[in-house]
Parts: structure tokens; sequence; C-alpha cells
């Protein structure tokens, strides 16, 4: 594989959760792997009195395999700096001029925003003084990754992105969803488009319904602050819901180019029918854990969480009925659930196929739709359900299933999200990132309902007990008795408590 240009990547919140969690293990896994530029230097931005050593030294610690470590902290250094202080801001550019210097390369510049979304706006000014952005560059590239939440509603995207575009250019733009980087729903797009027995199916003539879950057992941990302002339609299905949605729904594209790609996505936000808002509940249910004492234990409710404000009607669950109004979706209705302190942490796609228009066989009235789970997380995988007769005398039909698991495909565990997206940036390639087009379609649908339940107290907002799959009026939004929740399990293929296949 070629590798990327020689850079510079630089992280503003080097020393932060996010740079712990995601971004540094993703570049040291690239790393190990070979896959980083020949010449790559990391530079780790934050307000923290630290030097390189002991920068260095907290890298010891957030990574276990030390493997290659000390080869990688090589490329390791940082910098202190305060965000709003402009003249920091020069000193980066002579600290980054001088790395360049030594490091004979083009001025490659990648900057990501790993901080709170109240600094995006600030930074970017200041690079742009500073010299640093996009449209100041005399040779080679500056990039900028954004992280989300990108924008809190539709008006103030659509300022970020004007900020951002005074200073960038949309081309050196990332705006992150990782869910784009995962390996399960970027092969959504290879089973759809590199075979062709499914994508004659894939449309309002054989589709009843289809169903994405979303589902996470843990609930908001030490992340209330942040949880509170946001609530889960922010949080989960502006971005990566909808994303995974319109990547089910869209047309195959005229190339793999990210222009034709991004292109078919956002054709499908723009044609989301717009919720009604008088009958809100019939489309969209909101809810929020509480408490469960089992066996003398309990898991704490929402409530009852760090750093959340005593009656907060922040949602941590939303079940929403969306249409697309387009020729292949008309009136196929999309139900998305989603939601924290569920049963298990299962993501999936569950397209429900239509049943046959005459029953032959008396036993398969009561089977269910012909079903195609795609997995997302855990257990990679997919599934194809559909009846089969029973051994023996009569015509018995029962459900059967086929499935297909990545790990029969692949010894390794699949990599991480950031590991795809990182590279991605290094090369140019912004197909599994969000245009700014795409961004503000989405807020622009979601926004009425935000503004609906801020402003509308008679609206419901559920109490579902932790570890349950959310409230029940969440059933409501069915259109017909044969549609109903599929309660997924961890595992694929083998049944559960509480879940099933
Ligand atoms: C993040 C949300 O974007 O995605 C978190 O802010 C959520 O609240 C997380 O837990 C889920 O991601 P994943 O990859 O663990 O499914």
């Amino acid at each position: 594989m070629k590798k990327p240009e020689n850079s510079i990547f630089v992280i503003f919140g080097g020393t932060g959760d996010l740079a712990k969690r995601k971004i540094i293990p993703a570049l040291y896994q690239n790393y190990i792997q070979g896959l980083l530029p020949e010449k790559f230097v990391i530079v780790g931005l934050g307000r923290t009195e630290y030097n390189n050593d002991s920068y260095r030294d907290i890298f010891r610690e957030w990574i276990q395999d030390q493997s290659q470590m000390e080869e990688f902290l090589k490329l390791v250094s940082f910098q202190k700096l305060q965000v709003d202080t402009g003249d920091d801001f020069f000193a980066l550019k002579e600290y980054l001029d001088h790395l360049h210097l030594e490091s004979e390369s083009p001025k490659n510049y990648l900057f990501y925003l790993a901080v709170g979304p109240d600094l995006f706006g600030p930074i970017v000014n200041n690079l742009g003084r500073a010299g640093l952005c996009g449209k100041s560059k005399s040779t080679g590239w500056r990039r900028l990754i954004v992280e989300k939440p990108f924008g809190k509603d539709w008006v103030s995207a659509r300022q970020l992105n004007h900020t951002l575009l005074q200073y960038f250019d949309e081309e050196d733009i990332y705006r992150i969803d990782h869910y784009l980087g995962k390996e399960t729903v970027q092969n959504i797009l290879a089973f759809r488009f590199a075979n062709g027995i499914f994508e004659p199916l894939w449309n309002r003539n054989y589709i009843d319904h289809i169903e994405i879950t979303g589902a996470e057992s843990d609930g908001v941990g030490k992340r209330g602050g942040y949880y509170d302002q946001s609530g889960h339609m922010r949080d989960m299905v502006q971005n990566h819901l909808l994303q995974i949605l319109a990547t089910i729904a869209m047309e195959p594209p005229n190339n793999f180019e990210s222009k034709a790609v991004r292109d078919e996505k956002v054709k499908i936000f723009e044609a989301l029918a717009s919720i009604d808002i008088n009958n809100i509940e019939n489309n969209v249910i909101r809810g929020q854990y509480s408490l469960l004492t089992m066996d003398g234990n309990k898991i704490k409710g929402y409530l009852q969480e760090d750093k959340v404000p005593s009656g907060s009607k922040t949602e941590t669950f939303v079940a929403m009925k969306i249409f697309i109004d387009n020729w292949r979706w008309s009136g196929v209705p999309f139900y998305i659930r989603t939601g924290k302190r569920l049963p298990s942490r299962v993501n999936e796609v569950v397209i429900h196929f239509k049943k046959t228009p005459h029953h032959l066989f008396t036993s398969s009235k009561n089977i269910s739709h012909n079903k195609l789970i795609l997995r997302i997380q855990p257990d990679e995988g997919i599934v194809m359900n559909f009846g089969m007769k029973k051994p023996g005398e009569g015509f018995q039909i029962k459900n059967v299933s086929m499935d297909f698991h990545y790990s029969d495909l692949t010894s390794k565990s699949l990599p991480d999200a950031y590991e795809r997206l990182l590279l991605d940036v290094l090369n140019g390639d912004p197909t599994l990132y969000a245009r700014n087009d795409a961004v503000e379609a989405c807020w622009r649908y979601i926004d009425p309902i935000l503004k609906e339940w801020q402003t509308n107290d008679a609206i419901g907002l559920y109490s579902y007990p932790a570890g349950s799959w959310g409230p029940v009026e969440a059933s409501r939004l069915f259109e017909n008795k044969d549609q109903s929740w599929h309660n997924p399990c961890p595992s694929l293929t083998a049944k559960g408590e509480n879940c099933n296949v």
C-alpha cells in the first residue's frame, strides 16, 4: 500500500480523553503496521505543563502493548498552548516550521480538534491569524479534523461551517463520525453494491420495514456534564444513526469517489420526511433510564449519575419512525431505536422483507417476515432468516438462518474505526467523513423535534428501568401488528435471555 505523504499531526486536546482512548492508540496501531508516513511527527497540545519526556510517559501508561513503544515515542513531542491566546499560535507556527525544516518535507500539517465544541471556533480563528490555516498555505496541505458534536442545532452548525470555511476549503475539513469508519458500516456498501442478488430486492416493492438498533449497556458514566446538555438525539441519532440509515438507503453512486458517494447520502438526508410536530409521539418516543434494584444490587438511574442535575429531562433513549420521500423508499418505515443502559451493546440493521402474498401452508401464516440482519457490533456478521420445511410428514414451516461471521474471514480483530479514519485524512480521502451539506441537512431534520421537546411539556419523557429495552411506549410507533422490535442478542446466532436471534 502507498504510504501517505510526510506530515505533522497536531492534536488540540493532546492530553485529553479522546487522545487517550482513540487517537493515540489508533496512530500507534497504524505505526506498528507500517502505515504511517515515512517522516511523521505527532505534536500534542494542551494547557498542562508537560515537556516532551513527561508527555511521552503518559503514552506509556495509555497503551498496553509496548512492543514498539520506544520507537513510536521518538515521533512524539508536546507544546503548551492556551487556545484563547493568539500568541501561542504564532509560537506553534514557529515550532511547526522548525520541525518541518528538520524533516525536509513539504509543510503538510493536520490539525485535530479533539476538544470541546466551544473551542472549535476560537482555535480555527487563531490558526487563521497565525497563518496556519489551509487558505494561507504556500506549500503542502493543511487539513482539519473536527470532532463531534458539530454544532448543537441547525443554526450553530451553519455558523460553525461558516467559520471553518473562512479559513479552510471544504475539501480540507474532515468532520468525523466514527461510525463511518467502522469496518462493518463500510461493508454495508460492499454488501449492497458488490452483489447482484440483494439490490433488486432493496426497495419498497420487497421490503416491509427496516429496523436500526444502536443499543448500549453502559450508562453515561463520567460524561454526565456533557451528556445532559446534549441528550441522546444529538449524541447518537443526528450523526451515527442517520449515517447508517443513509448507507442503507442511498442509491448506488456512479463511482466510489468521495463526491459521488457523499452526493448520494445527502440526497437521502434531504429526502427525510419532516416529522409531523403536532403528532410527534406517533413518530418519536423519548425515554430516560431509571434506577434498577435487583437482588440487592442497584444500577443507577440517569438522575443519580454524576453531574446530572436533579429533575433533568434529558433523554437517554430515542425511538423513531422515519420515512424517506423518494421513489425507492416511499411508504417504507425505518424504525430507529437507540439508548443508554439497554440490556447489551448491540448495533445492527434488520431488513424485514414483505411476506408472501398468499399463504400456501397453514403453518406459514404465523411465520415472521424474512429477515436480513446486518450486525455492526459485536459478533460482526450477517444473518439471513427464512422459512424451511420441517423434515417429516405434512408441511410444517420453520424459521432457519444462514449466517456469516467476520471472524471466519480473518483471525485478526477488526481495526478500530479511528485507525481507518486517520489514515484516510493523511491520504486526503474524505469519503468516510461528513460533508457540510450532510451535517446541516441532518440538523435541519432533527431541529424541529428538539425544539418541540424543549418547549412542549406535554410531550412524554418515558422512564425505563436500567437494563431493559426502553419504554414500552416505543412500540406505539409500529404501523401494524406484524411489526415489533427485534431485541438483538449479543451473539448473532445464539439465544440469550431477554433477546432473540
Ligand atoms: C459517541 C457518543 O459518539 O458514540 C457516545 O458520544 C457513545 O455516547 C459512542 O457511547 C458509541 O460508540 P461505539 O463505537 O462505542 O458504538
